[in-house]
């Protein structure tokens, strides 16, 4: 495409934002745009072997208390895993042995078939394509929707420090597409602090796919917020899911049923139960350690 070209397409997204931004909530074409849901990580990932996440035999322990014992665990690319137990079991620790946050005292964790992510740090591991959706909603609270997810943008990008930092056109149908999908076309002007603790959560995650990760992880994203924005936020996850992969942890049971496909309980730092909700929930180990209680 020539500069021209890319530079008439820039000012068409321009005007569409402008119009978005002055209440209509429709963008010109009324549609769902396609094309920008490649994540950059993924043409240097391999999946050959039909799984994204593979962790085996990883331990950690903490003052000899052994929070993740031998923790094996597969997920398919486009998956949507759910992962439930006790409080405890060492499901936030996972996720944080996953984004390097801490070092397993043994085992392997490899994100696609070629990536050891146990040689990564944690900002590599973002980059690799990696998101991770914290419990607390955790935007920019005085800058308003468009700007926080202006600045994932920027970030992503590594433009932070300049200045002139100007939206490309596919840039701008990127943060188009996220605000469709997150559902706050019409709260984009709106300052974040001034949002609802659901709208700040998909805020988050909106911020979180400006990077086109790969990989999601969410610790308890629906805790605090009202029936009708779980609803909302188990159709998100639905149309997240093939785009990329989730791995969901949550206790909302309701929440895990409308989204779940397989679901992992995880106990005592290990899988302790796999398989259909239905059959994970009639599972007398996992009725005794969680869902009997
Ligand atoms: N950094 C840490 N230092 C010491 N103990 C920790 C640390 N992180 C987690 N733990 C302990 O590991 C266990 C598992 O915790 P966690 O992974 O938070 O469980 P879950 O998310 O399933 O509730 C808990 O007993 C917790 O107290
Ligand atoms: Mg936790």
């Amino acid at each position: 495409m020539t500069p021209e070209l890319l530079e008439q397409g820039a000012q068409r997204m321009q005007q569409r934002l402008a119009a978005l931004e002055a209440g209509r909530s429709q963008t010109a074409s009324g549609g769902r745009s396609s094309g920008f849901s490649r994540p950059k990580a993924g043409e240097s990932l391999d999946l050959a072997h039909g799984r994204i996440l593979y962790l085996e035999d990883v331990s950690v322990s903490f003052d000899g208390f052994k929070a993740i014992n031998n923790l094996s665990l597969d997920i398919a690319p486009g998956e949507l895993r759910c992962i439930i137990g006790p409080n405890g079991a060492g499901k936030t620790t996972m996720m944080d042995i996953i984004t390097g946050k801490t070092r397993p005292d043994s085992g392997t964790v490899f994100f696609g078939s070629t990536i050891d992510l146990l040689r990564h740090t944690e900002p590599q591991i973002a980059r690799l394509g990696i998101g991770r959706k914290f419990q607390k909603p955790t935007v920019f609270e005085q800058l308003s929707v468009f700007e926080n997810l202006e600045l994932a943008l920027r970030i992503h990008k590594g433009v932070l420090s300049s200045l002139r930092f100007r939206r490309s056109a596919a840039q701008s149908e990127r943060l188009l597409e996220v605000l469709e999908t997150i559902g706050l076309q019409t709260s984009l002007q709106r300052q974040a602090g001034l949002l609802s603790h659901g709208q700040k959560q998909w805020l988050e995650i909106g911020m979180l796919l400006c990077q086109d990760p790969q990989l999601l992880l969410l610790d308890e994203p629906v805790a605090g917020m009202t029936d009708q924005e779980t609803e909302r936020t188990a159709e998100l996850f639905l149309g997240l899911k093939g785009k990329h992969t989730l791995v969901v942890v949550e206790h909302d049971m309701a929440f895990i049923k409308a989204i779940s496909e397989t679901v992992t309980v995880l106990c005592e730092g290990s899988v302790l139960a796999q398989g259909p909700l239905s059959q994970v929930q009639a599972d007398p180990r996992v009725i005794e350690v969680y869902l009997g209680r």
